[in-house]
């Protein structure tokens, strides 16, 4: 086993180890690709500012987001089929993020269901939550995570239909897997993976078979989006949402300062500015670009949270600084499951965490709620100088 040192040793592995659809489908963006790529190069066009004979003894990367401590801001990001990396993959990430301290958000399109994960872990975790037109299903959906003591529910808002990955048609992504020549022997080459599946019950839509009506075909990712997901859904229905659950809510998606204030309106408690990982509308702009404008419009009167992009804890450092008040991965740990299971997510926190910690003081800070913009430099064309 080679020494891990980043996430990027972590993606090796995945690739090597998981079969070719499932990693595919992790590491891909929508159409060209341009907003999956810009959310990782526009993080290296803000630089630190390196300050020096200050005393960095005693740091602490501890804060909270939505008001529950996180030994650093940075939760386990909702991705869907996470139990087809690795086998039993959402137990795994989710004991890992509890055993670090950080928040583990499962997706509805979850292998491992809402059930199964509370059953294996002792803290409670966050919810994603898909909008289907079904009704019954969505209720019983927050009644599901009430009754697993879920402590969030975090809304998608920009998935009402999917946006195109070549790879995934390519590849005839569903899951389980389809049992075509290629597929096999492509799985025949993946002999850990394989038997991790082979050990497990755990290789359908777990939130979705035996729970949504009229859903011909769950196992296929773009059928059933298209068949089940809501296209009609507007901030009206989400106000119905927030009705039906009680707890902490947080909407992920927001690219815009006016849907920022909308999902202000509608009484959540925090956003995450995102593009989905530039898995939806290719051509947006990096979360870490749009992320500026959103915290003028808001940043004032909601907790404003960012994903899309990070791999690294200087990522972390610069989205904090910036002025987020907490940040997500998703790539950065599934990387590491499909390396290595639960160890693999483990080891993903580890390293985000010393790059934080150590990049941090670097910068003369000891304190991770006392980073602010002072230690970026920023270039001046960061922000856009867009056309009204
Ligand atoms: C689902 O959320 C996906 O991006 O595939």
């Amino acid at each position: 086993m080679p020494v891990i040192t980043n996430i990027n040793d972590l993606k090796k592995i995945h690739k090597r180890r998981t079969p070719k659809m499932f990693y595919d489908y992790c590491e891909s963006g929508s159409w060209t690709e341009q907003t999956f790529r810009e959310n990782t190069s526009d993080f290296e066009k803000i630089y630190l500012r390196q300050r020096v004979a200050i005393d960095m003894s005693g740091r602490s990367t501890k804060t909270q987001m939505i008001g529950q401590d996180v030994s650093m801001p940075v939760a386990l990001a909702p991705v869907g089929l996470t139990g087809m990396q690795h086998a039993d993959g959402e137990i795994k990430a989710a004991k890992a993020a509890e055993k670090f301290g950080v928040p583990y958000t499962l997706s509805t399109m979850s292998i491992c269901s809402i059930e199964d994960v509370a059953e294996h872990t002792q803290k409670p975790f966050w919810l994603q939550v898909y909008t289907l037109k079904d009704d019954d299903f969505m209720q019983r959906l927050f009644d599901r995570a009430e009754a697993a003591k879920c402590s969030a529910a975090v809304i998608t808002v920009d998935l009402q239909l999917l946006g195109q990955r070549h790879m995934d048609l390519k590849n005839g992504l569903s899951a389980p897997p389809k049992l075509t020549v290629k597929s096999v022997a492509n799985m025949m080459t993946k002999a850990q993976w394989g038997l991790g599946m082979l050990g497990t019950k755990r290789r359908f839509f777990g939130n979705i078979v035996g729970h949504a009506k009229g859903v011909e075909n769950a196992s296929s990712l773009s059928t059933w989006t298209s068949e089940a997901f809501d296209q009609s859904l507007d901030w009206a229905r989400i106000k119905q949402f927030r009705k039906m659950w009680k707890g902490p809510l947080i909407i992920k998606g927001i690219m815009d300062a006016r849907d920022a204030k909308e999902a202000l309106n509608v009484g959540a408690d925090a956003i995450i500015v995102s593009n989905h990982g530039g898995r939806q509308l290719d051509g947006a702009l990096s979360s870490i670009r749009a992320l500026p404008a959103i915290l003028d419009a808001v940043g004032d009167k909601i907790e404003v949270h960012i994903d899309s992009g990070i791999r690294s804890g200087q990522d972390v450092l610069k989205a904090m600084a910036m002025g987020a008040k907490g940040t997500y991965i998703g790539r950065a740990y599934v990387y590491g499951l499909g390396a290595m299971g639960e160890a693999g997510v483990t080891k993903a926190l580890e390293v985000i965490h010393k790059e934080l910690d150590t990049s941090m003081a670097l910068c003369g800070k000891r304190d991770i709620n006392d980073v602010d913009r002072d230690i970026l430099m920023i270039p001046k064309s960061f922000e856009g100088d867009w056309q009204d």
